[in-house]
């Protein structure tokens, strides 16, 4: 009803509002050059600020401008995340059914992460929403993502 009498052509603050109608403010603009900047050099980057403020949504409006020839957007968003269902929820995105074991999962989605890129040319992007209800041993897991090159060529690995 408000929108009529506002003579709005929808009602505002909608969750599904197209990433392209978004109100382009300068926050914005800097933040979405930020993320893709971490994004071409495969960096950590966070998103912080009150709630309401947009971030859902920039997050959004950021993985629907990457270009899906280069990058591949895994995202996830669940405030009860353990270290299993983090890799079980990436690899399904990968189109791969997850192996029953942390350990097991983690070496599988390295193994897919590496096939992507190498087959693919494909980046991955993991996107983990609301990450401040994390707690401390699945943030440890996240950043760990970070490390698997190093991890995969450390001279004391076995290649089995
Ligand atoms: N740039 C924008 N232009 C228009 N509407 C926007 C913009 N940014 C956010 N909104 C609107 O504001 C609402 C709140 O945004 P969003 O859910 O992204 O915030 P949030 O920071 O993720 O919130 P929370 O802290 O609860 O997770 C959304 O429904 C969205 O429609
Ligand atoms: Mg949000």
């Amino acid at each position: 009803m408000f929108e009529a009498f506002y003579e709005l052509s929808r009602s505002p603050f909608s969750r599904d509002v197209p990433p392209s109608e978004l109100y382009e403010s300068e926050i914005l603009e800097e933040t979405l050059g930020r993320l893709e900047y971490a994004a071409e050099r495969q960096w950590f980057a966070v998103v912080t600020g009150d709630c309401g403020t947009g971030k859902t949504t920039t997050i959004r409006r950021f993985t629907e401008e990457l270009d899906p020839a280069k990058f591949k957007v895994l995202y996830l968003s669940d405030s009860k995340l353990t270290p299993r269902q983090f890799y079980k929820g990436l690899l399904e995105q990968l189109g791969c059914e997850s192996k029953f074991y942390r350990g097991d999962a983690k070496r599988q989605l390295h193994r897919e992460i590496e096939l992507m890129r190498g087959i693919h040319g494909l980046q991955p992007v993991v996107v983990v929403d609301e990450a401040h209800l994390l707690d401390r041993e699945m943030l440890e897991e996240v950043r760990f993502l970070l490390n698997f090159k190093r991890m995969r060529r450390a001279p004391w690995r076995s290649s089995s």
